[in-house]
């Protein structure tokens, strides 16, 4: 189960965060510059803003989406119904660690704000190498420790998943994803960007 607070949980499913991911969701699009043919993975998809907006927006082959929260998954396939974007999307609560999907599936995995919840977050980023086709795109955006020590403070969060973006791109090259040297930019998060799978780790 998630660690989130329920202050977080009301954020997350909050508007102004939906407002927030449309912007999200577009840069990584922009990031990634994927086919419309590509398969998506959208890791902790939360109530699933970004999951909809993905099929709206770029119209993927295949769309598979996960959170270890199944109140979280149960929003997010209520509103992909309601949206009418439900067809061929394969939801499922699952863990970053454990991801329920064979090898080398994905053309690109998005996040936000999903890797800091988890405490062996590096497994995660394994885990991510580990579904990306060679060359594949992750499009990430996570707040650093000193963000989560600073501007997030009211939202608590275990200090193991905590890293700085040294650390980030170090995790990144052990699972085999080599990070962008492009500066990124995203309102939020200090640690965003995109990294190509360049071997398995
Ligand atoms: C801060 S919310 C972000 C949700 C959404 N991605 C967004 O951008 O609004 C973190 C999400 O990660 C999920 N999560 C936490 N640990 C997870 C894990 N080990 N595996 C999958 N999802 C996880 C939580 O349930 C939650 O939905």
């Amino acid at each position: 189960m998630s660690d989130m607070s329920a202050l977080e949980r009301w954020l997350v499913t909050s508007p102004f965060r939906a407002w927030l991911q449309r912007g999200e969701v577009r840069a990584f699009l922009r990031w990634a510059s994927l086919p419309s043919g590509a398969c998506v993975l959208d890791m902790g998809c939360g109530p699933g803003v970004s999951t909809a907006l993905i099929r709206e927006l770029l119209r993927p082959r295949c769309l598979s989406a996960f959170d270890i929260d199944p109140s979280m998954v149960e929003l997010a396939r209520r509103r992909l119904a309601r949206l009418g974007l439900d067809d061929g999307v394969d939801l499922r609560v699952a863990d970053a660690t454990k991801m329920p999907y064979e090898d080398g599936l994905f053309d690109a995995v998005f996040e936000s704000g999903v890797v800091h919840h988890v405490p062996d977050w590096r497994a995660a980023l394994r885990e991510v190498g580990r579904v990306l086709k060679p060359g594949g795109r992750f499009c990430f955006a996570e707040p650093s420790r000193g963000r989560l020590r600073g501007l997030f403070r009211i939202l608590p969060h275990s200090v193991e998943s905590m890293f700085d973006a040294d650390e980030w791109r170090a995790a990144l090259a052990d699972a085999g994803l080599q990070a962008e040297e492009t500066p990124r930019r995203l309102p939020l998060w200090d640690i965003c960007g995109v990294a190509t799978k360049t071997h398995e780790a």
